[in-house]
């Protein structure tokens, strides 16, 4: 479903998270030509500075979501150059893979630091401005992960759940303030992120593709922007099948050998 009446982007102050790399990276190219003005943010500046070089409506904001006083700043120097945001595009993210047989709760801390409280953060920061547009926009990247349990995603999994989660939650209380939000949930797509992985990724489509997608659904403020849709309509239609066949399923893609003790 699309919000009523999207703003134009042409106008738009526009802040982007993890432009450094990946989908972030592509979302850049294919933005900057249509709004006013785009603020790019990831930790390594090196690779924000080239993007400011090819587009000159593009300014780099370097900063880690992770760090609440970093967002704040970021969000300090658009207040002083704009003094409002009419879009939030919190795209930065990690992923790493849970061992059942190796429990590392380091794991856990630093996939929810980045994804769930770096989206906190990041959130925190910017509303404030995105009250002051006329029609402010958060749009949050969750994953596709979030429709289905699936082996080794108990961290970056459930940390992407509770992301769909705390928009869907957002939407409703910003309502009334006419602040749209979106949820982006991406099939796999290729980037340094997924470059690491060691398994089938059925589907997948490169950076570019994700970031069309990504701009075509911000453009008509859709809900639920996830694609590639033959991908995700499966793995919704996965994660709505009965508990007893989701759980064999779930299982027979799992790769953990049991490492039972004995006593
Ligand atoms: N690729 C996929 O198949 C896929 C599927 C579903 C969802 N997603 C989601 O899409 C988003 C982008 O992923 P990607 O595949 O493009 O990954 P990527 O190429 O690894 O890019 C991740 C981006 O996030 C930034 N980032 C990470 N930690 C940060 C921090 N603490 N502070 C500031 N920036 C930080 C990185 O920049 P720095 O390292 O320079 O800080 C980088 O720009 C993520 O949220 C990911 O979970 C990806």
């Amino acid at each position: 479903m699309s919000n009523t009446s999207a703003p134009d982007l042409s106008n738009q102050i526009i802040w982007l998270t993890g432009a450094s790399s990946g989908i972030g990276e592509a979302i850049v190219g294919e933005l900057a030509p249509l709004c006013q003005r785009l603020y790019i943010s990831a930790r390594s500046e090196n690779k924000l500075l080239p993007m400011t070089d090819e587009f000159s409506n593009v300014t780099a904001l370097p900063c880690d979501i992770t760090d609440e006083q970093s967002m704040k700043e970021a969000a300090a120097i658009i207040e002083a150059n704009d003094g409002r945001l009419d879009t939030l595009i919190a795209n930065a993210g990690t992923c790493e893979y849970v061992d059942v047989n190796d429990f590392d709760t380091a794991l856990f801390r630093r996939v929810f630091d980045t994804n769930v409280m770096g989206l906190v953060n990041t959130t925190a920061a910017a509303l404030p401005l995105l009250k002051r547009s006329k029609r402010g926009y958060l749009v949050g990247v969750s994953s596709s992960v979030a429709m289905l349990a699936m082996p080794r995603a108990q961290a970056y999994g459930s940390s992407k759940a509770a992301i769909t989660h705390f928009l869907e939650s957002m939407k409703a209380d910003l309502k009334s303030m006419d602040i749209d939000v979106s949820v982006v949930s991406p099939g796999f797509v290729k980037t340094p992120l997924t470059d690491a992985n060691d398994f089938p990724m059925p589907m997948r489509i490169s950076a570019g593709e994700a970031a069309k997608e990504i701009v075509a659904g911000i453009e008509k403020r859709h809900w639920h922007i996830h694609f590639p849709k033959r991908f995700t309509l499966i793995l919704w239609a996965l994660g709505h099948m009965p508990a007893f066949l989701r759980h064999r399923i779930t299982a027979a893609m799992s790769r953990t050998e049991t490492a039972k003790e004995s006593n």
